[in-house]
């Protein structure tokens, strides 16, 4: 675990296969002893920056709690009330709050941003999601996975994922496949296909790890005999508002429903999101969306089965503290 301190956590690729598997049983570990009420704080006198240029419900509090937990102290800097990217670079915030902290979380837009933090702040970096890619999702995705296929190895584990591909979490997906070994299937329209050259690399190494990465925009073919199904916003944040009809008119036929879930072949299969989650008309877009595109009962995925016993969203939610807390005693702590 020592190959971790002080190292940066930016993309999953940073990583080796054997490292993914050690945050994992890190964060086994971790989780074991929270619940068990053993837990030994191992970050005592650290101070920790939460930098979010975004919105955040998980990430944030798993980062907040992670830290007191562990006996750490935080400072959270929001969208506004700081000089972050108005008033100051990012270059020059990195030496000022890497002078002052142990380690820093950026979450905003470009991924150069959150590397230029790395290059900069002489302390680790944690991406906590960027435009590109959101690495310590990913961590909590195969901790829910490995927890709810015991017994198997994640290399060949099914997953399809619906939706925007092209996103941070269609890359980081990708990501995690290559390392693990998944056998990953991006179903989407072409238009929502990630970029070529990295599906390139990770289906290389995806395949050298025991998996495979296939690309189709075929539901049917996609999630045939999945043992999981993915999905995601069809619109992320910082993109425009403008951009929900045309993606609706492409998505819409990929929405995750019960249809679908008994289209896979699989009465075991089970349904994850990163989350929040359009599933129902309870939040003012979700509502807005139902009324003008008649998407009542759900967008990306229905009420149906988020609700039901397919779903492992919330497991998967609360995996983000525990991994994330792997990702911070990893990188903080030269003992663990
Ligand atoms: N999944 C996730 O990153 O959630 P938040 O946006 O609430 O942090
Ligand atoms: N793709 C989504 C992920 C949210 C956790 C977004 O960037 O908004």
């Amino acid at each position: 675990m020592s190959t971790f301190y002080k190292r940066h956590f930016l993309r999953l690729l940073d990583f080796t296969p054997a490292e993914i598997t050690a945050l994992l049983d890190l964060a086994v570990a971790l989780k074991t002893e929270k619940k068990q009420g053993t837990e030994t704080p191992r970050l005592t006198g650290k101070n920790i920056a939460l930098i979010f240029e975004k919105d955040s419900t998980r990430t944030r509090c798993s980062f907040e709690v992670a830290a007191f937990d562990q006996g750490a102290r935080v400072t959270y800097l929001g969208p506004s009330g700081s000089q972050i990217g108005h008033k100051e670079s990012i270059k020059d915030t990195a030496r000022v709050l890497g002078r002052m902290y142990d380690g820093i979380q950026y979450r905003g837009h470009g991924q150069a941003i959150v590397s230029t933090l790395a290059e900069q702040a002489g302390v680790p970096v944690w991406n906590g999601l960027t435009d590109e890619f959101h690495p310590t999702q990913l961590l909590a995705d195969l901790l829910t996975i490995r927890e709810h296929l015991p017994g198997r190895p994640l290399q060949g584990v099914k997953l399809a994922y619906l939706g925007d591909a092209r996103n941070n979490m269609g890359n980081s997906l990708l990501e995690a496949a290559a390392l693990v070994g998944l056998d990953l299937r991006l179903v989407a329209p072409t238009a929502c296909w990630p970029d070529a050259a990295l599906v390139a690399e990770c289906k290389t190494l995806a395949q050298q790890n025991g998996g495979d990465i296939t690309l189709t925009e075929s539901c049917e073919a996609g999630v045939a005999q999945a043992d999981f199904l993915y999905t995601d916003v069809w619109v992320s944040m910082g993109e425009p508002k403008e951009s929900w009809p045309d993606r609706i008119a492409l998505l819409r036929d990929y929405q995750v429903n019960m249809a679908l879930v008994k289209q896979t072949g699989n009465p075991q299969v089970k349904f994850l999101h990163c989350l929040p989650a359009f599933h129902d008309d309870q939040t003012v877009l979700g509502k807005q969306m139902a009324e003008q595109y008649g998407l009542h009962g759900g967008m990306e995925v229905t009420d149906e089965v988020f609700e039901s016993a397919h779903s492992v969203v919330f497991d998967q939610a609360e995996n983000r503290l525990h991994t994330i807390k792997a990702v911070m005693v990893a990188t903080l702590s030269p003992g663990a």
